[in-house]
């Protein structure tokens, strides 16, 4: 046992040197945090080295088609929400969706003057994280069984809510219960595609102002707030996602026919270098994109190019797609050039409208955080945010590029 313990002492000071590395832990609490809670005691079954890693998500939980509902997060993905969600000593902090380990993090940094709710709607999840979090010491977070699309108001107000399922909107019952000046690290899903955001709530100012943005993967929210995405099939192995609030139609057998055309690629001269920020701009700067997916079978018959692999943005235009596609080229900063492949009758055209926005991107917002992300809680003026939104049922969120 000793033996045991010294070794995971040891794998998790690799594990937070390893996030450290890929600037993943900026802050000595987190770090503190990660090097203290032993995240062996929140899945006792799986092997040390697993635990440890950096990518890995544990302990999954699936339903009757084998679709994750529940996992333990990737180590990865909880340094990054801690760091962005700013926690200090002393905070009361609500986690959405409960697993045990992250709340252990989130109790490791408030400490005793602090307080940790979690909350999740599934009873043994509950019932896992409460024994993994006496285990390991932490029997002081409240673990509740509920809904989370209505919060926890027993223990509100918060300093901070950490979303850890993916929402497709922020419920009111979130904001009610986050104090004046509080920030709500949750993963939005919108346009199909979820990213952590850290919404800063301002005194008197009535939208939530994004502080940090990054691309982030979670098992899809349940209950009230669950959402109902499509994903329109072109063939049986490549097909467009799109928002459950889309209005966008598209000539399928045209465009089954593109993809069997030849492809007519262009350059770019621009580096291909933060994909999740340009895709972010593809998405909110003019007109809606639908998400391209393609299985990997698809993608080894190069039906579609490997950088279709976890989606792309795409535009459509009648029977022609296009997308963006990289090629090495040692003369950009990154060694990587940027490009389009587009099928179909108007291959050229709807070539050349994608390379244009990706050349905008590139002169004007090739940066981290370029993009400046609001949310507007309430729905009677959906038309007021300046530039890209999309309405939620709660809300507007938009995307501002200047
Ligand atoms: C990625 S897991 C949480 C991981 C956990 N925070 C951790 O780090 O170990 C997401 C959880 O959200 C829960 N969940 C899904 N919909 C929910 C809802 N409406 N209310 C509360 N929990 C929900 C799922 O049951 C699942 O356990």
């Amino acid at each position: 046992m000793t033996v045991q313990l010294d070794e995971a002492a040891t794998l998790r000071q690799a594990m937070v040197a390893a996030l450290r590395k890929e600037g993943l832990i900026t802050s000595e609490r987190v770090a503190a945090a990660m090097n203290a809670v032993p995240r062996h005691a929140f899945a006792p079954d799986e092997p040390l080295e697993k635990v440890y890693r950096t990518d890995t998500t544990l302990v999954p939980k699936l339903d009757a088609d084998g679709r994750q509902t529940s996992v333990v997060s990737a180590s990865h993905i909880q340094a990054a929400e801690l760091e962005q969600a700013g926690v200090w000593p002393g905070m009361s902090v609500l986690e959405i969706g409960s697993g045990g380990y992250n709340a252990a993090l989130i109790a490791e940094v408030v400490g005793e003057s602090g307080s940790v709710t979690t909350v999740d709607i599934d009873p043994d999840i509950v019932e896992r994280a409460r024994t993994g979090l006496a285990r390991a010491g932490y029997g002081q977070v409240n673990v509740v069984l509920a809904d989370a699309e209505h919060g926890v108001p027993e223990n509100a107000p918060y300093d901070r809510i950490i979303v850890t399922v993916g929402a497709w909107d922020i419920p009111p019952a979130w904001l009610d219960q986050l104090t004046p000046g509080g920030r709500i690290v949750v993963p939005l899903r919108f346009s199909a595609v979820t990213r952590m955001i850290a919404f800063d709530r301002y005194v008197d100012v009535p939208e939530l102002r994004a502080s940090s943005y990054r691309l982030g993967s979670f098992v899809p929210m349940q209950g009230d707030g669950a959402a109902h995405e499509s994903l329109i099939a072109i063939t049986p192995d490549v097909g467009l996602r799109v928002d459950q609030n889309s209005a966008l139609i598209f000539d399928v057998s045209a465009l089954r026919k593109a993809l069997n055309a030849s492809p007519v690629e262009s350059w770019s001269g621009t580096p291909f270098d933060m994909p999740d920020e340009l895709e972010l701009f593809l998405l909110t700067s003019g007109a809606e994109l639908p998400m391209l997916h393609a299985s990997h079978e698809a993608v080894d018959q190069e039906v579609v190019n490997r950088t279709v692999r976890n989606g792309t943005p795409a535009l459509v235009r009648g029977g022609t797609i296009a997308y963006r596609i990289k090629r090495e080229n040692p003369e950009t900063e990154s060694g990587y050039e940027t490009g389009v492949v587009a099928h179909g009758p108007e291959a050229e055209q709807v070539g050349s409208e994608l390379l244009a926005m990706i050349r905008t991107w590139a002169g004007s917002y090739y940066r981290r955080n370029a993009a400046t992300i609001t949310y507007h809680p309430g729905t009677a003026d959906p038309a007021s945010p300046a530039g890209w939104h999309t309405t939620k049922r709660h809300g507007v969120l938009a995307v501002a590029w200047s």
